[in-house]
């Protein structure tokens, strides 16, 4: 495999801005609000890249961008996706790369899952739409379910939705997501409900996927074990903007912004003193800001 930072760019987004008109504000203060602010940021072919940063900042709104998922917010800059442009595109253009280069999987699978249709129809159902046969696409259907470790998967194919666990779902939205190998994976904390185990499956598949497959891959997580086991670069968000992007080593041993120093921080180590309260991330940008007003 060629080194996934050579490979052709897959996601391309710069200049990115989400903004929330002024009638679609939840909190009803006035004015257009601005969530997003120049974003930039590039995956390629087989590239891994870890969003991270604190709740609220703008993770999700950036993922959801990308497919125009909230018709609310207004968008500006530009979003490529191999090469076709996202913002301002007509609705069938991004209809059409949804699913088939673009695969999304968020964190409740309740809601991913159409409760009418069986799970084998579900997983196949992406082939199915282009033009793969119903016998071939019901036997890639089963090798994603087994290679998720859905016991039995050959029967449950005809079991629904709610006669599976969460922690099943999110393996069956899973399956769906990568069954038809996306060019892009978009992965809004898709293993925080999982246990354990069902999680290391997750990853494992969507890392032997990028490394084989070429899939390029967008992962918002707040578990930065995850991050360091799974991505090769780590982009920080704070406050609407990116702070820090780079290959996660070098973001691990010297994290240049503060927010990202607080993180890390945060994180209690094996080798720490148990009796030494960590502190939080506000605890750390309260010092580094009082550091720099002093
Ligand atoms: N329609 C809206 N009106 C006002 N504020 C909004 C609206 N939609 C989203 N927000 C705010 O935008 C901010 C960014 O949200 P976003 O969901 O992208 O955060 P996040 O980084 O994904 O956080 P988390 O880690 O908690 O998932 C949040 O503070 C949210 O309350
Ligand atoms: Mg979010």
């Amino acid at each position: 495999m060629t080194d996934p930072i050579d490979g052709d760019v897959v996601l391309d987004i710069a200049g990115l801005t989400v903004k929330v008109p002024e009638a679609s504000r939840i909190d009803d203060a006035p004015g257009d609000l601005t969530l997003v602010h120049g974003v930039d940021l590039t995956i390629r072919r087989g590239e891994r890249l870890a969003l991270v940063g604190e709740s609220g900042s703008g993770k999700s709104m950036t993922a959801k961008a990308v497919m125009r998922l909230d018709p609310t917010v207004r968008l500006g800059g530009s979003i490529r996706v191999q090469g076709t442009e996202i913002v301002g595109a007509p609705a069938r253009r991004v209809r059409a790369l949804r699913g088939a280069t673009v695969s999304m999987v968020f964190q409740d699978p309740m809601t991913a899952l159409n409760p009418v249709l069986t799970i084998g129809d579900q997983v196949a159902e992406p082939l199915v739409i282009r033009g793969v046969g119903r016998r071939e696409a019901r036997r890639r259907a089963l090798e994603m379910l087994d290679r998720l470790g859905v016991p039995d998967a050959a029967r449950r194919l005809s079991a629904y939705p709610s006669e599976f666990s969460g922690g099943m779902r999110q393996r069956v939205v899973m399956a769906a997501a990568l069954v038809a190998q996306p060019a892009l994976l978009i992965a809004d904390e898709p293993t925080t409900a999982l246990d354990v185990r069902v999680q290391e499956q997750v990853l494992d598949l969507i890392e032997e996927q990028s490394r084989e497959l070429g899939l390029a891959v967008l992962l918002i997580t707040h578990d930065l074990a995850i991050v360091a086991g799974l991505a090769h670069r780590v982009a920080v968000m704070y406050r609407g903007t990116i702070v820090e992007n780079r290959p996660v080593d070098e973001l691990f041993a010297d994290p240049a912004h503060p927010y990202t120093r607080g993180l890390l921080a945060s994180i209690p180590r094996i080798d720490g003193d148990p009796g030494v309260r960590l502190k939080t991330v506000d605890q750390f940008m309260a010092e580094a800001r009082q550091e720099v007003l002093s």
